[in-house]
């Protein structure tokens, strides 16, 4: 959601400017802007649509060794358009603001500076920080910035330039990324790595309240009072070929074939011998002994792998485990039921979901130990929790996740397997199988991979479809939830996901004539019941696709008109392997209709706003 660079330094500063905010195309926008200083003036350039347009309009301009700030806006006050996108200015156009995140009083404050005479362009929450700095600029930009951010309620990320101050640049930081890249003879600002790894993998991770100078050879920070703050750096672990799609049609596609390999790492980064070390999160016996359920809280595609989680967590270790989405969870009245006798998981990909961040802060305020599940170290999910667990997918570009929600499934599998273990509900031998098994998931993965082409026939039969139902019982429901949102996120087909036996209660008024039904059936102590639901969606019409290990195929060819197939593995840890060919019938569905895969419309890759 709305991505943020800023470069001081010799380079020309607008292929720094427009490199960066190529790289964070993937968070998701609809207009882009530029402010940098030339010619003793504030040049700002701007517009609606995608990067390409604002390339087009500088083609041509070099600006060598000066500042700049660039933007790429995700709509939330006002429409995409030239006006409102970024970066805003005063009236006299000498002071550039490029902004994430949502001033929550901007209304008040507008109306306060209109009563002071100034008069106000666009419909943007932005634009009161802008004339706001303004108003309390007495020649010194931080200081002013330091004033205006007092004023300000909701979240930011700031980059900020005053015409008077050319060879600096102000950022602050509250409830949105921020980070500032470490250079020889030049520095960077941007909301995330991938903008910075061309130039640098040092960098200095704002946190809320700071304000940082940013100068070609000096950053300095400070905190909310105006104290310098001392800042440990940070090195980025990606590299920037993950940034780039390597001979892949799209990143999407590209990241769903990186799935062995993160799985891989994800796995065996943390096996010793053959025991599964989450000391990392401080899961110890004694810890156990005590908890009395478990809170998994998260949003989108990382809440329904915490859904997985409750069905494997559960089963393996025995404990009950709550799932709920941060949005609903943070608001619960009059507040979350919580124990300090229940351990609480968050999960997050990007490690900045501002309503997965409110719900780890709630918890921590009940007095809850947070764990984090996140793929983003560095990310404030990862430093606010308690302890973390990192996945390995490596770098996530394609906004639809693939890989990230894998390997926080797989961390929960480990997570079940420790919680077993130290309970007594798996032992050594059952324990040790499963961990057998899960180290053959990379492979099997590799092998559901190699048989995208039927996968792929399926999406161009049917990628005109309106609607589509995807129905599983237990764990496979919980993959089907994720199966579902992949295709409408990526193809704009409206499908639905429903528990299999829950069809008859109502949904089933939907199916008609083919009518495509997905069902998934791995488990095999419920595979007679899915088939019966499979009879009552064929006996309305419906056009099944079955899903289910080879060794149980024979007992859906009579129902179902297609049956997909996976590698035999124990039931528990078959809906795993079902991931792939879901995520590949989304992207296939969603190439066949012309769709922008890596960057669906509407979405945006971290939702930092509430
Ligand atoms: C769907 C998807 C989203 C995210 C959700 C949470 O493909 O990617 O539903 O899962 O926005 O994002 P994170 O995991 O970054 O908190």
């Amino acid at each position: 959601m709305c991505g943020i660079v800023g470069y001081v330094g010799k380079r020309d500063v607008l292929p720094v400017l427009l490199g960066g905010l190529s790289k964070l195309e993937y968070r998701g926008y609809d207009s882009a802007g530029v402010a940098y200083i030339a010619d003793g003036a504030m040049q700002i350039v701007k517009c609606k649509g995608r990067l390409a347009n604002l390339q087009e309009k500088l083609s041509g301009t070099v600006a060598e060794n000066t500042i700049g700030i660039g933007h790429t806006r995700w709509a939330t006050h006002g429409e995409p358009s030239d006006v409102n996108s970024h970066p805003h200015t005063n009236m006299a156009g000498d002071l550039a603001v490029v902004h994430n995140g949502i001033i929550e009083n901007f209304a008040k404050l507008k109306q306060w500076l209109q009563g002071k005479g100034i008069h106000f362009v666009s419909e943007t929450d932005t634009e009161v920080v802008a004339h706001l700095v303004n108003y309390y600029y007495e020649g010194d930009l931080k200081s002013a910035v330091m004033r205006a951010v007092k004023m300000l309620e909701g979240s930011y990320a700031l980059g900020v330039m005053n015409i008077n101050e050319p060879h600096r640049i102000v950022a602050a930081r509250k409830d949105s990324p921020l980070v500032i890249g470490l250079g020889q003879g030049e520095n960077l600002i941007a909301s995330d790595f991938p903008a910075l790894l061309e130039y640098t993998k040092d960098v200095y991770l704002l946190d809320d309240g700071e304000v940082a100078v940013i100068t070609e050879d000096a950053v300095e920070i400070y905190d909310a009072y105006g104290n310098r703050a001392e800042k440990e750096k940070f090195t980025i672990d990606w590299d920037v070929t993950q940034a780039e799609k390597g001979g892949w049609e799209h990143f999407m596609i590209k990241e769903i074939h990186e799935q062995p390999r993160a799985m891989y790492d994800t796995l065996m980064t943390r096996m010793r011998g053959n025991r599964i070390d989450l000391s990392e999160i401080n899961i110890t016996e004694e810890l156990i002994k005590g908890i009395r359920g478990i809170h998994i809280v998260a949003c989108g595609s990382a809440y329904h792998a915490g859904i997985m989680g409750k069905y494997v967590i559960e089963q393996v270790a025995r404990i009950p485990v709550n799932v709920d989405v941060a949005s609903e969870f943070r608001y619960r009245m009059p507040s979350p039921l919580l124990s300090k006798d229940d351990l609480f998981i968050v999960i997050s990909q990007s490690g900045e979901t501002a309503d997965t961040i409110a719900a780890l802060r709630e918890a921590q305020s009940k007095g809850a130990k947070v764990i984090a599940i996140t793929n983003v170290k560095g990310s404030t999910i990862s430093r606010e929790a308690d302890a973390t667990m990192h996945t390995q997918a490596g770098m996530e570009i394609a906004v639809a996740t693939s890989k990230g929600y894998l390997t926080q499934v797989l961390c929960l599998y480990m997570v079940a397997a420790e919680l077993g273990r130290m309970r007594g509900t798996l032992d050594e031998a059952q324990y040790t199988a499963y961990v057998e098994n899960l180290k053959k998931l990379p492979a099997l993965l590799e092998q559901v991979l190699e048989g995208k082409e039927i996968v792929q026939q399926l999406a161009s039969k049917r990628f005109m479809d309106v609607n589509e139902f995807f129905i599983g019982r237990g764990a496979d429901h919980a993959l089907m939830m994720e199966g579902s949102l992949k295709l409408k996120e990526l193809s704009y087909i409206h499908s639905e996901t429903y528990a299999a036996g829950e069809l008859k209660h109502g949904p089933i008024a939907l199916i008609e004539k083919n009518t495509l039904v997905m069902a998934l059936a791995t488990q095999t102590a419920l595979l007679e019941k899915l088939v019966s639901n499979i009879k009552e969606v064929k006996a309305r019409g419906a056009f099944v696709v079955a899903m289910t290990q080879q060794s149980n195929v024979a007992a859906l060819e009579k129902d179902a008109d297609l049956v997909l197939t996976l590698p035999d593995i124990d039931d528990l840890f078959a809906p795993i392997l079902a991931a792939v060919p879901y995520q590949l019938y989304g992207y296939y569905t969603a190439v066949f209709k012309g769709c922008d895969v890596d960057k669906p419309r509407n979405l945006a890759k971290s939702v930092t706003v509430e």
